[in-house]
């Protein structure tokens, strides 16, 4: 058997590229994007429309008044819109049935890029385990490398992204996997967590300034290991895309 390739990319050229070669592409955004789609799609919200910009998020909304405008700039809830980015905000009372348009600073962007490939797979603290095992049944059965995609902050590096895709390294360990040393240098820094989790994540810049503008409770709830079992998937509907 062909070993799997495990590899990691943070810029957005590179993601597109292995999207582009057929790769499973496992879209990271810890703080708090992905963190968030997959609490909502727990919670019983019936998709995600993710969108690149405000402007493409109002428009869309106009198709489908019915649902929930949700998203940041800054980290705070752009004007008009139902719903901020914080997780918490995304209680099955307010999102059960619910089609939710999300557009956040980065990592609604990286998702975008990354829609080329076959597999594309959000992933966060909150369903690492769930998405590991999803991303190793998909390459086997399959035959396809698996490419991380840590979305950071303004696609810059982010550790608390970075650490998680650690956290799912670690997992396909046992499997027959090649890790490339980007790959490998996650996995090592997940397995080499002196403090826990919770506590670490508090010194990354990203978890810092939700703090600061009053999100400490969403830092809190993310850097959390395998709540969900939920494992959100990209799809293309009609003209959009849709997590679910
Ligand atoms: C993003 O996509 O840039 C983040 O989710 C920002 C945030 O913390 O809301």
């Amino acid at each position: 058997m062909v070993p799997i390739s495990v590899d990691l990319a943070f810029a957005r050229k590179d993601i597109r590229k292995a999207s582009e070669q057929g790769r499973i592409i496992v879209v990271i955004d810890v703080l708090r994007a992905t963190s968030t789609i997959i609490t909502a799609l727990s919670n019983g919200a019936k998709g995600i429309i993710p969108t690149e910009t405000i402007r493409e998020a109002r428009i869309l909304w106009k198709s489908y008044p019915e649902s929930l405008l949700a998203g940041e700039r800054r980290g705070l809830k752009p004007r008009g819109f139902h719903l901020g980015n914080s997780p918490l905000e995304f209680k099955r009372e307010i999102v059960e049935g619910k089609m939710v348009i999300l557009t956040t600073t980065s990592g609604t962007k990286t998702i975008g890029v990354a829609k080329a490939s076959p597999h594309v797979i959000l992933a966060a603290f909150l369903n690492a385990s769930a998405a590991a095992e999803r991303i190793l049944q998909i390459a086997q059965e399959e035959g396809l490398g698996i490419t991380l995609a840590p979305s950071g902050r303004k696609n810059s590096f982010s550790l608390e992204d970075f650490l998680c895709a650690g956290a799912i390294a670690i997992k396909l360990k046992d499997a027959k996997a090649e890790f490339s040393d980007f790959a490998l240098g996650a996995l090592l820094s997940f397995q080499g967590l002196k403090q826990p989790l919770d506590r670490f994540i508090w010194n990354c810049h990203h978890a810092r300034e939700l703090v600061k503008k009053g999100f400490e409770a969403d830092v809190k709830f993310c850097s959390r290991l395998d709540v969900f079992r939920r494992v959100p998937v990209l799809k293309l509907k009609g003209d959009h895309l849709l997590i679910a």
